[in-house]
């Protein structure tokens, strides 16, 4: 007979969870309410501290960015951002808030965990990275997932904390090359991940794979690659795919090989939780397969799944360093602002920067439209009412969709009437 994802459960930490994470979309796209969401369903949602200042001054009225931006006015015109440093102070305080508000208001049999990123240097990496892994477990989050770099680092700013072999913590890698270093230092510090997700090049966001090879890999493969390395190191953690998970059915075949729970995310793009606004959800909807690109317009230099129509793409807009400055290395470098400059030095009368993009102020606006590969299938997941708009989704009808459909099978949500389901939205 055929199963669902119900018939299964992900055991971490010593408790059950419905085996569906939703990963973490940064900037706020996995809002509070969507991971909280997730954990009042028994699945583990994820928030994402991607630029958590801006995202406390959206949740809470705080003025953390303003107060950043005031302090480096004078740099506004330099092209040298070396000086625009974080006050490591504050940037706890809007880490405490962000993750402990969002732990206060958890209900339910789920998990909610926060996605850190790597990549986001923050003139300084290090220091920033340690404040935002300290300030997460201060504020009981439940897990962190090590995001976006090796994080070879990573224990080791962790360790004093007490929380330490108490919060649950994982690693997205997208081989078993990528995981080896990682798990080496790890047994430095005798504390293994208790998860690993294993993301393959169909995902969204920033993809672990090179721009010229990331079509010659599939996540059918690399999952049980790890899973190989794992039992030949008489490891025994749960590995969790993503990239692509489109259907429940998706999800069992990756059970039945061994994996313990999925990640997904493009499925909760179209969500009425997802922080998206409302007409980039409606873009997502109306996606087709050839809009999709994979480019290497991320100053991060990882390349990136988008729709070819977000209106970042090839924007000038000047690098906005003073109040964001999230991809500075530890130099004060950003492709994008090397890139602008460039453009700068050309005397334009109007500057388009065609190679890199704005990720900060970008991301912020929501204008960069990264997506996984089957965003183009979510027209399939609702109905298209006679307004011609598709039916926004619960993050509920999702979920519940992924736990119990078998065969592929996608049940839609029962319909609403066409004009008041849009009145009722934007009334919402
Ligand atoms: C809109 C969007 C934003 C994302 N942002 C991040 C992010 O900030 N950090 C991260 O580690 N992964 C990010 N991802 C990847 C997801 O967390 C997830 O692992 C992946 O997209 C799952 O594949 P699926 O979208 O095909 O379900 C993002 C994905 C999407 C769709």
């Amino acid at each position: 007979m055929s199963k669902a994802i119900n018939d299964f459960r992900l055991k971490l930490g010593g408790k059950e969870y419905v085996p569906i994470l939703v990963g973490g979309m940064g900037v706020d796209i996995s809002t509070a309410e969507l991971a909280l969401e997730i954990a009042r369903l028994g699945g583990i949602g994820h928030i994402s501290d991607a630029m958590v200042p801006t995202v406390s001054d959206r949740r809470f009225k705080t003025k953390f960015v303003q107060e950043k931006q005031r302090k480096y006015k004078y740099n506004v015109g330099s092209t040298d951002k070396a000086v625009v440093q974080f006050d490591l102070e504050r940037l706890a305080e809007a880490q405490r808030l962000h993750v402990g508000r969002t732990m206060e208001a958890k209900k339910g049999d789920g998990a909610v965990f926060v996605n850190c990123m790597e990549k986001l240097t923050m003139n300084n990496p290090r220091d920033t990275l340690q404040v935002r892994l300290l300030a997460a477990m201060d504020a009981e989050v439940e897990g962190i997932t090590l995001s976006a770099g090796l994080h070879l680092g990573s224990m080791e700013l962790m360790k004093d904390h007490p929380r330490f072999n108490d919060v649950l913590l994982g690693i997205i890698v997208s081989s078993a090359r990528a995981l080896r270093p990682f798990l080496k230092r790890a047994a430095k510090y005798k504390r293994l991940p208790d998860y690993i997700i294993v993301e393959g090049p169909l995902a969204g966001g920033h993809l672990g794979f090179g721009i010229d090879d990331w079509q010659e890999f599939d996540l059918k493969t690399i999952v049980p690659e790890v899973l190989n390395f794992l039992k030949e190191n008489e490891l025994d953690i749960p590995v969790i795919p993503a990239g692509g998970v489109f259907t429940g059915t998706d999800a069992v075949d990756f059970f039945e090989s061994g994996s313990s729970a999925v990640q997904v995310a493009t499925r909760f793009t179209v969500t009425n939780e997802c922080g998206l606004p409302e007409r980039t959800k409606h873009h997502y909807f109306e996606a087709e397969e050839e809009d999709i690109v994979v480019n290497t317009i991320s100053p991060t230099g990882y390349p990136m799944r988008m729709l070819k129509q977000s209106p970042g793409i090839g924007s000038g807009i000047r690098p906005n360093c003073e109040a964001f400055g999230y991809i500075l290395d530890n130099h004060g470098h950003c492709a994008y602002v090397e890139a602008y400059n460039r453009e700068l030095e050309k005397k334009p009368e109007k500057i388009s920067v065609p190679d890199k993009t704005c990720l900060c102020t970008h991301f912020r606006k929501f204008s960069i439209w990264t997506c996984g590969h089957y965003v183009y299938r979510l027209k399939d997941t609702t109905h298209k009412l006679e307004n011609g708009k598709y039916q926004m989704l619960s993050a509920e009808e999702v979920f519940r969709d992924y736990q119990y459909s078998k065969d592929h099978a996608i049940t839609l949500p029962e319909k609403k009437q066409s004009v008041s389901s849009d009145v009722s939205l934007a009334a919402a």
